[in-house]
């Protein structure tokens, strides 16, 4: 299996309105695979726009923000590139789109690094950054996935965030969850479909 980056990307479209995704870039050679499943935003952007910002960053609310109707978050301009950063990047890449291989279904984008760039500290791991993710990703398939696996993943992940997260990990967790009631009680509306 290939290493993946659990990363935001930032694109834009020919008018300049900036789009941000959770996607995990995958490592190839010595460049990195966008792979957005059709139809999608950023496929589209990626076609008028054949640059993304892979944005490193530790604040997992976006990543459960975007999930979950909150897609506005900060973005600052790089210089020299058409795709702003996440202001709350620790890091970024600049990624510029080499070649295309379409599958009809999660055309692989392969880009070179073209720029990179740290803008703050890492400041270590915590087990509940890492549930607050696992949890992300089970929400972008909660159509695809039994009930009974989906309670047994939460009352696993949910250990972590009782003994280690701070706030910005709970109100992340709370979001996600509120999405996951909303599934099991057959109430979500949100059309999300199984991606990851
Ligand atoms: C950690 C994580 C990784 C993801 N990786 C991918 C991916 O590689 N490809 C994809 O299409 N969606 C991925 N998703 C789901 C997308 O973020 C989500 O479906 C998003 O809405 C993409 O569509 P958009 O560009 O129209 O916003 C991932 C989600 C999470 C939480």
């Amino acid at each position: 299996m290939p290493y993946i980056r659990e990363s935001i990307i930032t694109t834009v479209n020919k008018a300049g309105g900036v789009h941000i995704a959770p996607i995990g870039i995958i490592a190839e050679k010595d460049g990195w695979v966008i792979a957005p499943f059709r139809p999608s935003v950023t496929l589209d952007n990626l076609a008028e726009v054949p640059f993304a910002i892979a944005n490193y960053t530790d604040d997992v609310r976006i990543f459960a923000g975007c999930l979950t109707g909150r897609k506005h978050w900060p973005t600052v301009a790089v210089d020299g590139f058409p795709v702003p950063r996440l202001k709350a990047a620790l890091a970024h890449s600049v990624l510029e789109v080499e070649s295309v291989d379409d599958d009809g279904m999660r055309p692989r984008h392969f880009c070179r690094v073209v720029q990179e760039e740290t803008h703050a500290p890492f400041t270590g791991l915590n087990r509940a950054k890492a549930a607050v993710l696992e949890l992300a990703i089970l929400v972008s398939r909660l159509g695809m996935l039994p009930r009974d696996k989906i309670e047994a993943e939460i009352a696993y992940l949910s250990i972590a965030i009782e003994k280690t997260a701070g706030e910005g990990e709970k109100e992340a967790w709370d979001w996600l969850m509120q999405r996951v009631g909303d599934h099991l009680s057959g109430e979500d509306a949100s059309g999300e479909d199984a991606r990851g």
